[in-house]
């Protein structure tokens, strides 16, 4: 038996570790979920989402995984039958949407890619500009593919569909974004956008979100999917007085407000910029070490999570257990294709600098246990990363 002591350090890409004021938060007694303590909970909880989302309209929140708000986010504005086009990203381009998508009897178009760049804007305009009877009704964007580490240009696709003058609507997965990387859905004229609460919200795993917009809201009046719990008419009726149709998932939603107010309090771009450290940082390491990562173009590279290759011969699955084995540290599976060639780097949601260099430091000793070959000093990159004058965190709290 081995004798864990200290903290575990869960640096996969969410479930991410949940801060202490977030826990507490949610050690409450479960309140009357019909009583007006719950109207003020609920009402405070639904208006302070709307900064995350980076919208005005109305976001929905489910007791659901995320898996559960992209199939509401389908069945709420799509019909048997209707072309959806969904590019293909990676491991959740596929489980989460096309597979799901398929289930629910939509005709899916899946334009191929490598799972090593993000969705390609102008092959979203070549592909909506050929469809001349609009008969594509949804285009599908995972926003931070998860399995890869890459972020896809979600301001280029929504310029690309404007620029296809096609009337499709745009739903973008940020399960693995929102509270973490810049995402605009009302700038960006998103749809429908679809998060989790258990990564850049700094929650357990238990709330999905449908941020909708007017247009998605107009598409739901008409679409004849099959749906009862995830109808979004049915929500945004009681949510207007912060109730729910049905019991919500009550200290969830303490938590979340604790959360909310955090993110506020450091305010949205410190967070963003706090994000982008941590990747940069990781990514020296990474140089340092000579190993590759998986996302091939800069402009793409991930703040949430970073995704490696071991080299040709080598087990990353093996260099996991090494890890959690020796230094009580999770860190991301490759998935699907990547199963066993690539670990994942989570540096999302409660983060912060020493952190970062005790995950690195577990890394590093893991490589040398396990025999990976690599070059030493990834982590004496990351702390002169971590150290240059203008990205000190005094820089980044002013
Ligand atoms: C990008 C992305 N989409 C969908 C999902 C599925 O979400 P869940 O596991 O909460 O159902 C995940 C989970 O990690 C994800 O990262």
């Amino acid at each position: 038996m081995s004798i864990r002591t200290g903290r575990h350090f869960l640096q996969i890409p969410g479930p991410t570790n949940v801060p202490d004021r977030v826990l507490r938060a949610m050690d409450y007694p479960t309140i009357d979920h019909r009583g007006p303590e719950f109207s003020k909970l609920g009402s405070e909880v639904l208006e302070a989402l709307r900064p995350a989302f980076q919208t005005r309209g109305p976001v929905i929140v489910y007791p659901s995984s995320g898996t559960g708000a992209c199939e509401a986010a389908m069945v709420n504005t799509l019909s048997p039958g209707d072309r959806v086009l969904i590019m293909e990203t990676g491991w959740f381009s596929h489980v989460a949407w096309r597979h799901q998508a398929e289930k629910l009897g939509l005709q899916v178009e899946y334009a191929p890619g490598t799972w090593r760049r993000g969705v390609v804007p102008e092959e979203v305009e070549a592909r909506l500009s050929a469809d001349a009877d609009h008969s594509i009704k949804a285009v599908i964007a995972v926003h931070n593919e998860t399995s890869t580490g890459v972020t896809s240009r979600i301001a280029d696709v929504r310029r690309a569909m404007n620029a296809a003058r096609h009337p499709a609507l745009l739903i973008v997965d940020t399960i693995s974004s929102l509270g973490s990387i810049d995402f605009r859905h009302d700038e960006w004229e998103v749809d429908v956008t679809v998060a989790g609460s258990q990564k850049g919200l700094m929650l357990p795993p238990g709330l999905g979100f449908n941020a909708i917009s007017e247009k998605a809201l107009a598409a739901s009046r008409k679409a004849r999917l099959p749906k009862s719990y995830w109808e979004w008419e049915g929500i945004l009726k009681p949510n207007a007085n912060g109730f729910f149709p049905y019991t919500p998932a009550t200290n969830l939603l303490y938590g979340l407000r604790e959360a909310l107010r955090m993110l506020n309090e450091e305010g949205w771009a410190n967070v963003f910029r706090r994000h982008q450290r941590y990747a940069e940082a990781t990514r020296a390491a990474v140089q340092a070490w000579g190993l590759e990562i998986v996302c091939e173009d800069p402009r793409e590279y991930s703040s949430s999570l970073t995704a490696i290759y071991v080299p040709e011969g080598h087990d990353a699955d093996r260099l996991r257990s090494t890890i959690l084995e020796n230094f009580d540290m999770s860190l991301g599976a490759g998935l699907g294709k990547l199963a066993s060639k690539v670990f994942r780097i989570g540096h999302l949601g409660s983060f912060n600098d020493l952190m970062l260099v005790g995950t690195l430091g577990g890394v590093e000793m893991g490589l040398r246990l396990a025999n990976v070959p690599h070059k030493d000093g990834g982590v004496m990159a990351a702390l002169e990363s971590l150290t240059v004058a203008d990205r000190k965190p005094e820089a980044v709290l002013s």
